[in-house]
Parts: structure tokens; C-alpha cells; sequence
């Protein structure tokens, strides 16, 4: 007979897991989803039309493009240090930041992604071709398209690193990746609600990238609304935490983040194109007081 001989545990007292080895658990599966990230096929669903349409105001590469470009020439975010978490194979998100800050620091948990981004710094070669993006940056910034050229070179020359990271560890980078003091500037974009099981993770993650900012430095964040998965490889499906405005605001204050700018962007019907079941997009500016 089972359990002859031993004394019958009442189940409240039989081995749990504790609250802390559930959450590494959980974070460690979120860690293995990752496992089979494939970076051309994350560059061909989400970097290429509809969602990269620079003809089109609606298409959301334009809008997330246009956001950064606001925000770093508002005059109040700049610095020596911008690092950008959680990069993957992107290089969107610092086009216009690289032209205020003197140190780029990009990172991601993957090194199929670093090698990716390393490969564009190196000698331009890539899987996707980012020049439409540097044009349209250009353009944002009141100069010729034909100048991307030169935005290419500011970019190789101002990114000093591209580092492993993992903003499930209370520190993130290595030790010394970035000054003691904190860098002056944060950019994060679709990375901590995608790599977290869940809100309670995803707030910690941002109370984590935080000792990575100087007090009085800014965070500039962009997520996915409402998504509970996305398609990391052909078949891959990656939870994702589906976020809404309200939730992201109560974890930026639970992180200690002073809000400064909440933006959101509604996704029109035809960029919904079956990687993904994100409904909108936010772009958040805040402050580590
Ligand atoms: C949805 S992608 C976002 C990539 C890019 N920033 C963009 O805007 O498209 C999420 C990225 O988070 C990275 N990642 C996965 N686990 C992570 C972790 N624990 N810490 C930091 N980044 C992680 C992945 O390798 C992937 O590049």
C-alpha cells in the first residue's frame, strides 16, 4: 500500500517550491525559449514592409523611429554613455542617439545577436539592409538621405561595445561594462516584456536595468501592448507578458521611474501579418530621480 508505514503529510506542508525558485524557474524557461532564436527570420517578420514602410506615417517602424528622434533631440536627454538592452539583431534604436552621446554600448543575451550586430560594425555586411533606416533618420533630422553614409560611420564610431546581458540578474552586465556611476542615458526596445514569464519579472527586470543608470539619467523604452507571443524563429512561439498602459505605469513607479512621456500606437489591421498578436506599441521617456 502507498505510503505504508510513513506518516500522511497534510499538503500544505509538503514541499513546495519557494516563491523565489518558482520565479528562477520561470525565468530560467523564458532563458531557454530563446534557445532557438533565429535572427534573419525576427529581422524579415518585423524590419521589412508593412511594418518597416517609410512611405507610409502609419507603419511602425516610422512611428517607433520618430519617437527616439523626439526624444533624444528634446535637448533634455543627453550625456557621455548610452546603452541600449537588449539590442538582438537591431540597430534601429540608437540611429539617433549615437549623434548625442560619445559611448554606445549595445547588448543582448544572445551572441547569434551580437554576432550580427558585430558583423554590420565591422564591415557594413548584415541581414538586413539598414539604409532605408538611416535615410529616414536623416531625413528626421533635416538632412539629406545621402547623408546616411555619414550616420553609418557616427555609429561605428561611437559603439565602443556590444556585451553580453541578462536583466533577470540584479546586475545586469559585467561589473565595469558601464561607469560606476551609471550611464546617462537608457534605450530598451520590445525586450523586457518578451524575455520575462511575467509582470512580477518584468518590473523586477526594470528595478534591474535601473542600477544601470545614473540618477537624473533617462530611460527610453518601447514594448509591445496586449502581445502574448511572437514568433522568435519559424515556429518558435516566445511568450510574451501582454502588457496594458496601466500596468506598465504602476511597474515604471514601482521601479522608481518618474514618468515623463507616454505614447502609444495602435496597430492598423493590415500589420497584423500572423507573427505576432501585439494590438499596439507604447514608447515611454522616464527619469531615474
Ligand atoms: C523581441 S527581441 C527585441 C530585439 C530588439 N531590441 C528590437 O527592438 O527588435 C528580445 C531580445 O531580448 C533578448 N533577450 C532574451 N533574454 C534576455 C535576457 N534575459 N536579458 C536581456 N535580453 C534578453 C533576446 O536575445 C532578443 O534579442
Amino acid at each position: 500500500m502507498a505510503g505504508e508505514g510513513k506518516e500522511e503529510v497534510p499538503v500544505e506542508l509538503r514541499e513546495q517550491p519557494r516563491r523565489g525558485e518558482d520565479n528562477e524557474a520561470a525565468v530560467d524557461a523564458m532563458r531557454a525559449c530563446y534557445r532557438g532564436f533565429d535572427p534573419v527570420a525576427y529581422l524579415q517578420f518585423n524590419y521589412t514592409p508593412p511594418r518597416a514602410d517609410f512611405q507610409r506615417a502609419d507603419s511602425i517602424v516610422p512611428w517607433k523611429l520618430t519617437c527616439l528622434h523626439r526624444a533624444f533631440t528634446e535637448g533634455d536627454v543627453g550625456g557621455e554613455v548610452l546603452v541600449d538592452v537588449g539590442s538582438g539583431p537591431t540597430l534601429y534604436q540608437v540611429m539617433s542617439g549615437c549623434e548625442v552621446f560619445g559611448r554606445v554600448v549595445l547588448t543582448d543575451f544572445l551572441e547569434v545577436n551580437r554576432r550580427e550586430l558585430q558583423r554590420w560594425l565591422k564591415d557594413g555586411t548584415s541581414s538586413l539592409d539598414w539604409t532605408p533606416y538611416l535615410e529616414y533618420v536623416c531625413k528626421l533630422e533635416g538632412r539629406r538621405p545621402s547623408a546616411s553614409g555619414e550616420k553609418a560611420a557616427r555609429l561605428r564610431s561611437v559603439v565602443s561595445d556590444v556585451l553580453p546581458i541578462d536583466v533577470h540578474r540584479q546586475c545586469p552586465l559585467t561589473p565595469g561594462a558601464v561607469p560606476t556611476c551609471g550611464a546617462d542615458c537608457l534605450v530598451s526596445c520590445f525586450c523586457l516584456e518578451s524575455v520575462s514569464p511575467n509582470l512580477a519579472a518584468f518590473t523586477r527586470a526594470l528595478g534591474h536595468m535601473s542600477s544601470l543608470l545614473r540618477p537624473g539619467g533617462h530611460l527610453l523604452l518601447i514594448g509591445a501592448l496586449g502581445e502574448s507571443y511572437y514568433l522568435g524563429a519559424p515556429g518558435l512561439r516566445i511568450p510574451v507578458v501582454p502588457l496594458d498602459e496601466v500596468q506598465l505605469c504602476a511597474s515604471l513607479r514601482e521601479s522608481g521611474y518618474q514618468l515623463l512621456q507616454l505614447s502609444i500606437y495602435t496597430l492598423p489591421a493590415d500589420m497584423s501579418v500572423g507573427v505576432d498578436d501585439v494590438t499596439g506599441v507604447f514608447f515611454v521617456k522616464a527619469r531615474k530621480p
